[in-house]
């Protein structure tokens, strides 16, 4: 299938979890690629995988909170491929701490990669998408961004944040008459590197797990793939009608 046909994507935190499925199912149905991540040894990996000949996937080192870096990566990808159709704002990191617990070190740390990083990210990518007919722009939330969690004060302030930020951007871009939606994606609890960790902070990760699967209606956390395919249906255009909403892919998470 080639549902994204001739399409060139950004995914931003691709060398492992939801950003690799995503970068790996956009390249699938069509996508010229760039993998960006601060993990090099993965995220090359991860492109070379796609297309070893680099031919349809790139890969370049990026730390998201580096507002200097984002205009290299954008630039970068314009002159290897030919344009920006579709940035996914993947990258992110977690907390596990109650607002007494938390720090303002790791508040600042945790929403200049969660919050600011999507708003430099789709700021950018705005910048060279409007003139070139519009494009896609995928953020990746949370349940955590629709519901609280009383042990992620910083991760529920940034995902919030996403949320309604991500609501701003569709209007003035539609206002603006460039083209360009921008929707945000809502997982529950995904079995990626991420919840591993945070599955694993009680001293068992079987346990840790277990008590995860617990709070998703369905029976069973959630695999990279399926936030993957609702990526993919958001940057393709299928969604031509479909900006400034949010899709919950949650198991029934947030439905009680
Ligand atoms: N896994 C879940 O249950 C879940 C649920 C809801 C939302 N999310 C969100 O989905 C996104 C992906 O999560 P995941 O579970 O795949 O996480 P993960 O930790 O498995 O992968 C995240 C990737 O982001 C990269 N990264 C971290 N900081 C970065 C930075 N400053 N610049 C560039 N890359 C950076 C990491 O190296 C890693 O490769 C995150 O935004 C996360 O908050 C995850």
């Amino acid at each position: 299938m080639n549902r994204v046909e001739g399409k060139v994507a950004i995914i931003t935190g691709a060398a492992k979890g939801i950003g690799e499925a995503a970068a790996r199912l956009l390249a699938d149905e069509g996508a010229k690629v760039v993998v960006t991540d601060v993990d090099a040894a993965a995220g090359r990996a991860v492109a070379d995988a796609i297309d070893a000949s680099g031919e349809n996937a790139l890969f370049l080192e990026h730390d998201v909170a580096d507002e200097g870096a984002w205009a290299s990566v954008v630039e970068k990808t314009v002159e290897k491929f030919g344009g920006l159709d579709i940035l996914v704002n993947n990258a992110g990191v977690a907390s596990t701490a109650s607002v007494e617990v938390e720090t303002l070190e790791k508040w600042r740390w945790l929403q200049s990669i969660n919050l600011d990083a999507v708003f430099i990210g789709t700021q950018a990518a705005i910048g060279a998408m409007k003139d070139s007919g519009g494009g896609s722009i995928v953020n990746v939330s949370s349940i955590e961004g629709l519901v609280g969690d009383p042990n992620l004060a910083a991760y529920n302030a940034s995902k919030g944040g996403v949320r309604i930020f991500t609501k701003s951007s569709a209007l003035h871009c539609a206002k603006s008459g460039y083209g360009i939606r921008v929707n945000s994606v809502h997982p529950g609890y995904i079995w990626t590197p991420m919840v591993e960790a945070v599955a694993g902070e009680g001293g068992d990760v079987d346990a840790g797990r277990e008590a995860l699967v617990a709070l998703h209606p369905i029976g069973r956390l959630g695999r990279p793939e399926e936030i993957a395919n609702g990526i993919l249906f958001l940057a393709s255009d299928e969604a031509s009608f479909v900006t400034g909403s949010e899709l919950v892919i949650d198991g029934g998470y947030t439905a009680q």
